[in-house]
């Protein structure tokens, strides 16, 4: 029986993931190895939509690459590899661009989001979502994991992969999005109401994998919550603390549930120590994997090239579909 396409792909845009994205995202690509064929792929086209710097763009590349697979990720049994080193994403964008709306690309709010925060905004951030569908479609995948924030963009997905079937006959599997609800979105330690990202306003609110134990345990005791001292489950009136439970569940194998009836009469100081422990030996790990897969160089190359020879074989095969359909 053939297994599900899966693929994903996160942005080389710091030098460490963080707790959003492992628990949004990567833990999910980790555990959907057992069960689909997957691609992953760090998607360096992707990071030059902001500024950048081109001295470290590809360093970090290879740093997310060895995170990823530090975090899991398989070469044996995934393919992971760097999209630039796959000309078909930027070919395939290319005909999506040209089957996208301008008002339907218009309507994608991380844009906005995103548009606001530069000093100046790139032709490529607005087309942004559009090499994502490219990123998708090219191998005819059925399963994307993601965080909340990404829902439109794969709405998007979905959208153009059935306008470009009905115009031109059937070409790109349909994709469907992957998100788990408890930790779709994690908010940021500072700010609760917004979510976790690299772009946090405040230094404590995001947590990165490659921190510290000791820094991660400062971030997680200092997190913002609220001025009741109960740990009680409710993300509009107790955000901070909310979402501290939800980390907390996911990281420490357990559930809301007991976590409340654990903590209760007991306030905050016991339960975000316990977080901080919690916090610490799961994630203190990763950065010794990291570096052990950047120590090997020639053993990462070899990784990429091959995760990359493979992406290639699948997708050049479906942006030829894709250009026959067109007419070219
Ligand atoms: P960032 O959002 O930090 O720029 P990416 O855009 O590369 O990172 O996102 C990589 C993955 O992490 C995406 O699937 C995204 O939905 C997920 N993600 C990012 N931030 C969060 C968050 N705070 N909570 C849950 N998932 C997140
Ligand atoms: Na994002």
């Amino acid at each position: 029986d053939r297994v599900p396409r899966v693929f994903s792909g996160i942005q080389p845009t710091s030098d460490s993931f963080h707790l959003g994205n492992y628990l949004g995202a990567l833990r999910q690509w980790v555990a959907l190895q057992d069960t689909s064929d997957a691609f992953y792929c760090v998607v360096d086209l992707h990071a030059i939509t902001v500024d950048h710097d081109p001295k470290v763009l590809h360093e970090r590349s290879r740093v997310s690459a060895a995170q990823l697979l530090a975090l899991g990720i398989d070469p044996e049994r995934s393919t992971l590899f760097v999209q630039s080193q796959v000309p078909e994403h930027a070919m395939l964008a290319w005909i999506m661009g040209c089957e996208t709306g301008f008002g339907e690309a218009s309507r994608m709010t991380q844009f906005k989001d995103k548009s606001a925060k530069q000093e100046r905004t790139t032709v490529g951030l607005f087309t942004y979502p559009i090499l994502q569908v490219a990123d998708i479609l090219l191998y005819q995948t059925e399963r994307v994991p993601v965080g909340e924030d990404q829902r439109q963009h794969l709405e998007l997905s979905r959208d153009l992969a059935i306008r470009f079937n009905n115009t031109y006959g059937q070409t790109f599997t349909v994709p469907d999005v992957h998100i788990v609800k408890e930790t779709a979105t994690i908010k940021d330690l500072a700010e609760p109401e917004k979510k976790m990202s690299k772009s946090s306003a405040s230094p404590r609110g995001c947590l990165y994998l490659l921190d510290e134990p000791n820094q991660m345990r400062k971030k997680v005791k200092s997190a913002v919550t609220d001025s009741e001292a109960e740990v009680r489950y409710d993300p509009d009136a107790k955000p901070g603390v909310s979402n501290l439970m939800n980390i907390y569940a996911a990281l420490g194998n357990t559930t809301i549930e007991k976590l409340e009836a654990e903590y209760a009469g007991r306030g905050y100081g016991d339960f975000k120590g316990d977080l901080a422990d919690v916090v610490a030996d799961y994630l203190g790990p990763i950065s010794a994997r990291t570096k052990e897969f950047l120590a090997d160089k020639a053993e990462l190359d070899r990784i990429l090239v091959k995760g990359a020879e493979k992406a290639r074989h699948v997708a050049s095969r479906t942006l030829a579909k894709a250009y026959k359909k067109v007419g070219f």
